[in-house]
């Protein structure tokens, strides 16, 4: 029996996003330890798969990390990536960039931030004929810097047909495919990890993004396809891993050939994560829930964008001063890439000029090309589904207190004055970070307005937005010497305290940035 169209069923969304907040009392009175016997690898290894090494030696990325938030690439002609680009994409978005040694073992940190340093979310590559590659779809291996090919042939067309037909992917020589594995994350996180797939998915969109734009290849998001032809094609154990997302990669005047009536099954052997699994059945509800049945359903999904408001009056409004392009940091995205990790503590005597402050929210804002942003076909963006709340501690002219950023990024209104270093410290799980931080960021969706507009399949878009945005805050903070981290946060208070302008919407995620102690210690 064919499965039943759910996208539209949204008490199943605000069922997951309900039953999985966190609050003074839920993570009191919740009973989970973590099992470090039982802690899952952080890689999908596959045992029967020879590897194919990716080139190591790559240029650096020159490109200044702020620009390379701040713009997208245009391709009016082709623009074919081989493998020296695949590499450095991969390689900045989900590559082993440091290894920190402790007495029980190692952990092996990415490029990118996530939850818990459990590393969930796995790439997958299709593409056709490249000048080193050959057509066929991949799996990246961080482990071992390498690709694993799971099919051979080209089977874009397939990939086109699942969008149906969306015009990045339909022109792309490549697109990259994300996919979450439940249960390397939920084994800290419980069935809060569908909410990490977003978070951890998008901070690695942030870089590969940015990646793309300093190779001056073109990329871009697409969040709306038919899950089930995806899965199968990447062989994908759908009790268990979850296809997330899709990025095109590049521009063809090739097209891709028509896909295959048919494909074989796919279920080559990997290692165990560990020696027993937890299942969450929350996530995979969800998952089915925000699942897009067919193409017809794909397309209705995407349909026309809405409206963007207009901009809000001026007057109450504090205008951000970011930089000029000749003051502005000119590190590389490469070198900012290396030296980004999450800030372990914030130096709370420090404060930050309202330039960089500016900088920082001004171009991470910037910029996201997504099927649920924008038609991609040069017609004006729609408002991003996520609000930035702050919390100011300490920024230099800035009154400390609550603000909103206005919906285009630009400035900056003031909710309520007061210092609020004791508050945000217990919005972020009572953790010290945000408030010792120079400012917090929230990230607050109108959650009634995207399952309006795009069912349940839009929770997937708002968590991915935020972790994209936040992934770039990263990037911006640490291009300015400065310091950042993602946090978790108790979800109805944070809503509470940005009310009423917040009443009714919903906390999606945060960002805590400042000086970092150590760093400011190791420059004096
Ligand atoms: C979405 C997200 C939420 C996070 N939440 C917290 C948090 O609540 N507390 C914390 O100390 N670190 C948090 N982190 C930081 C992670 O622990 C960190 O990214 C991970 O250990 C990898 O280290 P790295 O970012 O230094 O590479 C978060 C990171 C992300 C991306």
């Amino acid at each position: 029996m064919a499965a039943a169209k759910r996208n539209r069923e949204t008490a199943a969304g605000w069922a997951y996003h309900d039953g999985t907040k966190h609050s003074f009392r839920s993570v009191r009175d919740n009973v989970h330890f973590l099992d470090w016997p039982n802690k899952p690898l952080p890689f999908k290894i596959y045992t029967t798969l020879d590897p194919i090494g990716l080139p190591r030696e790559v240029p650096p990325l020159g490109m200044p990390a702020l620009e390379a938030i701040s713009r997208r690439a245009e391709a009016n002609s082709d623009a074919i990536p081989d493998l020296k680009d695949l590499a450095q994409i991969l390689y900045y978005s989900g590559g082993i960039t440091k290894i920190k040694r402790h007495p029980g073992g190692e952990i092996m940190f990415r490029a990118a931030a996530c939850t818990g340093a459990l590393y969930e979310i796995d790439s997958y590559l299709v593409c056709g004929d490249l000048p080193d590659l050959e057509a066929g779809v991949y799996h990246f291996g961080p482990h071992d810097f390498s690709l694993r090919r799971l099919r051979r042939g080209d089977y874009r067309g397939l990939v086109a047909r699942a969008t149906a037909r969306e015009p990045s992917v339909t022109r792309a020589p490549v697109t990259i495919i994300c996919a979450g594995t439940y249960w390397r994350n939920a084994w800290k996180y419980q069935a809060r990890t569908y909410r990490h797939f977003g978070w951890d998915n998008g901070t690695m969109l942030a870089n590969l993004l940015a990646t793309a734009t300093a190779l001056n290849l073109p990329a871009r998001v697409v969040m709306g396809f038919v899950d089930e032809d995806v899965s199968r094609l990447l062989g994908l154990d759908t009790d268990r891993e979850a296809a997330f997302s899709m990025i095109s990669v590049g521009r063809t005047s090739q097209p891709a050939p028509d896909p295959p009536a048919e494909i074989g099954r796919l279920a080559p052997e990997t290692e165990p994560l560990s020696p027993n699994e937890v299942d969450y059945p929350a996530m995979r509800e969800m998952h089915a829930a925000s699942s897009l049945l067919d193409e017809d359903e794909v397309r209705r999904w995407r349909g026309a964008l809405p409206e963007r408001k207009k901009p809000e009056p001026q007057e109450r409004l504090i205008p951000l001063k970011p930089f000029g392009d000749d003051e502005m940091s000119s590190e590389g995205l490469g070198a900012v890439i290396l030296k980004r990790g999450s800030t372990r503590r914030f130096d709370r005597g420090s404060s930050l000029s309202f330039e960089r402050f500016s900088t920082l929210l001004y171009c991470s804002m910037r910029e996201i090309p997504a099927d649920f942003l924008d038609a991609g076909d040069g017609a004006a963006a729609a408002a991003h589904l996520n609000r930035l709340y702050l919390i100011v501690h300490a920024v230099d002219g800035l009154q400390s207190g609550a603000y909103a950023l206005d919906r285009d990024g630009r400035a900056l209104e003031l909710i309520r004055a007061g210092e609020f270093r004791k508050e945000a410290g217990y919005l972020g799980l009572e953790q010290a970070l945000p408030a010792e931080a120079a400012a917090t960021i929230f990230f607050i969706a109108d959650l009634n307005a995207v399952f309006e507009r795009f069912g349940n399949r839009g929770y997937r878009a708002a968590q991915i937005e935020a972790g994209i945005i936040g992934g770039k805050m990263y990037l911006a903070a640490y291009a300015q010497g400065l310091g950042a981290s993602g946090l978790t946060f108790y979800d109805d208070d944070v809503i509470e305290f940005f009310s009423p302008d917040a009443q009714g919407k919903s906390a999606i995620f945060q960002v805590a940035v400042g000086k970092s102690a150590k760093r400011r210690m190791e420059v004096v």
